[in-house]
Formats: C-alpha cells, structure tokens, sequence
C-alpha cells in the first residue's frame, strides 16, 4: 500500500514539474505546442502584459536599433500573441514588417486578433528548420521560445542563419531559481553570452529584463569583421 502510494506522489511530482516548470519541453516539441494551444485563448490573462512597459522596455530599444531603417524587415520567433508588434507597431519610427512565427496556431490567432496590421504577417511553422532563406531578416527576435526548444544551441544558429549580415538578434534567456529545473534547456547568464560569443555574434549586450528573464542583444558581422576578428585571434581564413 505505502509503495503504490509512494510511486503515485512521484509520479504527480513528476508530472507538476514538467507540466507546470518546463511547460512540457522535455516531451518533446509537439507536447511543448499541444500545452501552448490549449492555453491560448488564456495566455493574455496569465502573462498579464502591461502595455507601458513593453513599449518602454521593448518596443522602444528595438525601434532604436533599427534606427529609422526603412522597410526593415523583421522575424519575431516563438511570437505567441504578437508582443513584439503590440510594443513596435505603436512607434512612428518603425517602417518595416514583422513576420511573426510560432508553432501554435492558436495562439498565433490570438496574436492576429490583437495585432494584426499591413505591417504584420503570420506563419504556423518550427523554429527549426525555419522555414525561410539565409539572411532574410534585418533583425529576428526570439522572446521566451528558446528554454522550451528540443535544441536550444541548433536553434540559436538558425535564428543566426535567417538574419543578414549587420542586423541584430534579440533574444531572452530563462534566469532564476525554475531555470534550474527545465534541465538541459537553460544557461547560466555566463554560459548564455559565451554562447551568442560562440555562435558567431558581436556588440553583445545581456541584461536584467524581467523576474525571469534577461535579454540579450547580439550583432551578425559583416564578413570583412569575421576575418578582421580571425586574424587578431591569428586564425587564417
Ligand atoms: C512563452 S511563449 C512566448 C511567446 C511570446 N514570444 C511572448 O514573449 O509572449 C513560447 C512560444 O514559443 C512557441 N514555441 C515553442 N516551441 C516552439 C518551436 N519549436 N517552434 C516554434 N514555436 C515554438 C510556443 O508555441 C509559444 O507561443
């Protein structure tokens, strides 16, 4: 009796762990979508965003790094309901397009009802592959997605592959004590610039964004940086 009701508690540890703390990430990424659709229609009111606040700590900082450029080009991965353009669209100084993936097609709906504009587009698609050509996009944001990919590194190169040479990455990584319990998903802040480094990007700026969450800026060289930077380390290209 006090077997089966030991192995019956673990497994509902088990279960509150990776429903509640990894939102499925380690079921695989169909499981991490299934959660996602679920709660769709719930998502707003769970996140409760406050909209002063994306526009002051996200819109505005995005909208300043693409300095005014016209018809920027823009990929929001893992958009979910559309944050990014909610916090962008209001600002006069963006001129560009965000295409906004995400795997769930409910949420991506929710996201079209809240944010949908000439300027918006939206696709039901994986992070990896991602389903466009090398150096598409101007700058690709990736907020809250990558702790929740099967292959958090292979998914960071290919938000690397999508965007050209000059444009700019900006992308969360998961922090705090819940961080530590989404095993094999999460890096420490150390770790997560040592990745950005790694994966090839420059001017990398990581900071305290929210409870759980930093954000991190990175830059795509152009090539004539990468062999400027090959030769200081004295490796020949
Ligand atoms: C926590 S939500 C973040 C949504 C939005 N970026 C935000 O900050 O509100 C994570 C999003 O990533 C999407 N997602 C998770 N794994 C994915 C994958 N492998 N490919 C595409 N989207 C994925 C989920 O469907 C969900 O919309």
């Amino acid at each position: 009796m006090w077997i089966v009701l030991f192995i019956a508690g673990l497994v509902g540890l088990l279960a509150v762990w990776e429903i509640w703390i990894c939102e499925g990430a380690h079921l695989g990424r169909r499981a991490v979508v299934f959660l996602y659709d679920l709660t769709a229609r719930r998502y707003e009111r769970i996140k409760c965003f406050d909209p002063a606040w994306e526009r002051q700590y996200l819109g505005e900082p995005f909208v300043r790094t693409l300095a005014g450029l016209h018809g920027a080009r823009v990929l929001d991965a893992g958009a979910g309901s559309g944050r990014l353009a909610r916090a962008v669209l209001p600002s006069t100084a963006f001129h560009g397009v965000i295409t906004h993936l995400d795997a769930s097609r409910k949420l991506l709906q929710v996201g079209r009802e809240l944010a949908d504009s000439p300027q918006t587009h939206w696709v039901q698609g994986w992070a990896m592959p991602l389903p466009f050509s090398d150096s598409t996009f101007d700058a690709v944001s990736s907020l809250e997605m990558l702790e929740f990919t099967p292959r958090p590194r292979a998914v960071l190169h290919e938000l690397i592959r999508v965007l050209r040479p000059g444009g700019w990455l900006l992308i969360t990584n998961r922090i705090g004590w819940r961080s530590r319990l989404i095993l094999g998903r999460t890096f420490s802040p150390q770790a997560f610039r040592s990745l950005l480094r790694e994966a090839g990007l420059v001017s990398i700026d990581v900071y305290p964004w929210q409870v759980e969450y930093d954000l991190a800026w990175g830059r795509k060289p152009y090539s004539d940086e990468t062999r400027m930077q090959s030769k200081r380390a004295g490796v020949s290209t």
